[in-house]
């Protein structure tokens, strides 16, 4: 690839043009070839119209997060070209729709390669259909680029043969007009070109949302139940898919309140339960969750962030409901936030929020976000013998001294839980406040064992699920605290403020609430100055550390709807050390 470890292609246009649909196609070309890829998509909550927006990395190396921009632009249209501009830097490529779009002039941009090629002339004019136009540019790109072009007819194939015959015909004939365009008009001037690399057996590519309803189906998830809500809806389609070939149970809810509600149904019933959504239905649920706490029902919920408050900005990444997830509900609710860096942990973490629900009897928040959720990534196969599954403690009937105590203190908190129909085993479960044989009960000595219960249990979280990274460097003074899909940025941020000569180390928590204090306090009182990025306004994160332990972050909040490059994050390193 150039000289260059990596490649990132983007692809900009009006939504409704097929902008993700080509993105996605090359991104599938390169996995097939071996490569690893990453892949970007942003676009406007409208259903046709404003800026769309698609990229996808490909490298021979793992790829930590969505890099700092791209070598290669293809846009649709004068407005991606204007959003683009800025970035269309010496050793960059540009290829553009020229003659017959909207960009009037041939563009000279001085050290960058410009390729015009006529998309929407020659899909319109010479091949009768304009819902072309993406594949006269695939197929431009694809020739430029050396993509496989074998690789990409078997994805139109695959994506347009429900549409018929008729559909993939024509979109051939696209591809090969935008390859016959350039063999024919274009001279390469610049160095780029998609290398092979090993194929490997048991490679998949998959998006953080189908990653997340994997991850159910291997932690033996029962039932599933959740309201349609953008950036989250594809865990419920991919598990709609695949859930009834298990002899599972998925309910499409009347809305978020009626999911959360028939999640915590079936897990009291004894079926492994979880529901997905975004903020705004994380906030309908807020009563429901603390009904869970007071239950002590094992549950995972799933919220893909999005921008907010309110219905704010679906299709935007933002990292804003760690303060809902952690402190919301009235009262002192019980629970547990865990949160992935990456498309494995969307697996591997579903797995473990599972184990974690289920050992210790709570609701446990898995906050991904929009950029991982909409983002492909290729990834080993997983092998489901490898992965520890965790069930309830199940009271054994057989076993007891004929009472049954739903809510017995017990060393470790936890109380065996029986299912409806177990002999001798009815309890009350309701969202009033119960002595430990499920009895309703108010008095004081009561509501402080039982709330002492709730929250103690939780003590030993961070020793069930150890999942915090530490990177420490010999004399660094700074460390630099991320979480959710910043990790990966600040992985490589941190690679490259290294290599530039900085000493700096990081901390990479995936359990967010509790807090990991083992993990974290030794880190924090080893250094002088701790950084915490986020993607956030109010510094969610740094705001959560301040209430538990004693100490003075730098917060470094950015909260325009994308994720940070790698770049700002090593600059700010830098200005900070
Ligand atoms: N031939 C035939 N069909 C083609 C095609 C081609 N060459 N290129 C694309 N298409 C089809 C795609 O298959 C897709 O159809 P489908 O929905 O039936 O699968 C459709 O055209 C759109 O193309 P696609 O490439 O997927 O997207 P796009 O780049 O044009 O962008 C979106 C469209 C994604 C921005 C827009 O549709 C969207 O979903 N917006 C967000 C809506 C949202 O979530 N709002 C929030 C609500 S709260």
């Amino acid at each position: 690839m150039a000289e260059k470890k990596d490649l990132t292609i983007r692809f900009g246009g009006e939504g409704g043009e097929g902008i993700i649909s080509a993105g996605d196609m090359v991104a599938r070309a390169a996995a097939r070839s071996g490569l690893e890829v990453l892949t970007f998509k942003t676009f406007p909550a409208e259903i046709k119209g404003g800026y769309a927006m698609y990229q996808a990395r490909f490298s021979h190396e793992k790829i930590l997060s969505e890099g700092d921009g791209f070598q290669v632009v293809c846009v649709f249209n004068k407005e991606a070209l204007d959003v683009n501009m800025a970035d269309l830097k010496e050793g960059t490529v540009l290829v553009y729709d020229y003659p017959g779009g909207d960009i009037e002039d041939e563009v000279n941009i001085e050290g960058v390669a410009c390729y015009p090629v006529p998309m929407s002339r020659g899909a319109k004019e010479d091949l009768g259909t304009y819902r072309a136009k993406n594949m006269v540019a695939l197929g431009a790109v694809a020739e430029l680029f050396s993509i496989s072009m074998d690789s990409i007819r078997e994805t139109v194939e695959a994506k347009f043969g429900k549409k018929g015959q008729d559909v993939v015909d024509i979109n051939f004939k696209a591809l090969d007009y935008g390859r016959d365009h350039v063999r024919n008009n274009l001279k390469k001037t610049d160095p780029y070109k998609m290398d092979s690399g090993t194929p490997t057996e048991g490679t998949i590519v998959i998006a953080g949302n189908e990653a997340i309803g994997l991850g159910a189906l291997l932690a033996g998830v029962e039932f599933f139940s959740a309201y349609p809500i953008t950036p989250a809806t594809e865990v419920a389609s991919f598990l709609s898919r695949h859930m009834p070939k298990f002899g599972c149970t998925l309910v499409q809810a009347e809305d978020e309140i009626a999911s959360i509600a028939n999640v915590i149904g079936s897990s009291y019933a004894g079926a492994k339960s979880m529901t997905s959504t975004s903020g705004p239905g994380l906030s309908l649920m807020q009563e429901l969750i603390g009904m869970s706490s007071m239950m002590e029902t094992p549950l995972v919920i799933v919220d893909v962030q999005r921008g907010g408050p309110s219905t704010g900005l679906p299709t935007k990444h933002e990292q804003s409901d760690l303060l809902l997830a952690a402190h919301g509900c009235h009262g002192d609710a019980s629970k547990v936030v865990i949160s992935p860096e990456n498309i494995e942990d969307c697996v591997y973490l579903t797995v473990e929020a599972f184990n974690v629900a289920e050992k210790y009897q709570t609701t446990v928040l898995f906050l991904s976000d929009g950029s991982m959720g909409f983002r492909t990534s290729s990834i080993k196969r997983p092998d489901p013998s490898k992965i520890r599954v965790v069930n309830r403690d199940r009271h054994k009937p057989a076993n007891g001294n004929g009472e049954y105590k739903r809510y017995e203190i017990t060393e470790s908190g936890v109380s065996p839980m029986a299912h409806p129909g177990d002999p001798g085993c009815a309890y009350i479960s309701a969202s009033l406040e119960h002595s430990e044989s499920s009895a309703p009960k108010y008095t004081s000595d009561n509501h402080v064992a039982m709330l002492d219960k709730r929250f103690g249990k939780l003590d030993t979280v961070e020793d069930f699920f150890p999942a915090t990274e530490v990177d420490e460097q010999e004399g660094a003074t700074l460390g630099v605290i991320a979480w959710g899909s910043t990790i990966g940025t600040l992985r490589e941020a941190i690679g490259v403020a290294r290599a530039e000569g900085v000493k700096v180390s990081a901390i990479y928590p995936k359990l967010v609430w509790p807090l990991p204090m083992k993990a974290l306090q030794p880190f924090i009182e080893k250094h002088d100055k701790i950084l915490i990025p986020e993607i956030n306004k109010q510094g969610q994160l740094a705001k959560v550390m301040k209430g538990e332990i004693n100490f003075d972050p730098i917060s470094y909040t950015i909260y325009g709807g994308m994720p940070f490059t790698p770049r700002e994050i090593a600059d700010k390193i830098k200005e900070v050390s």
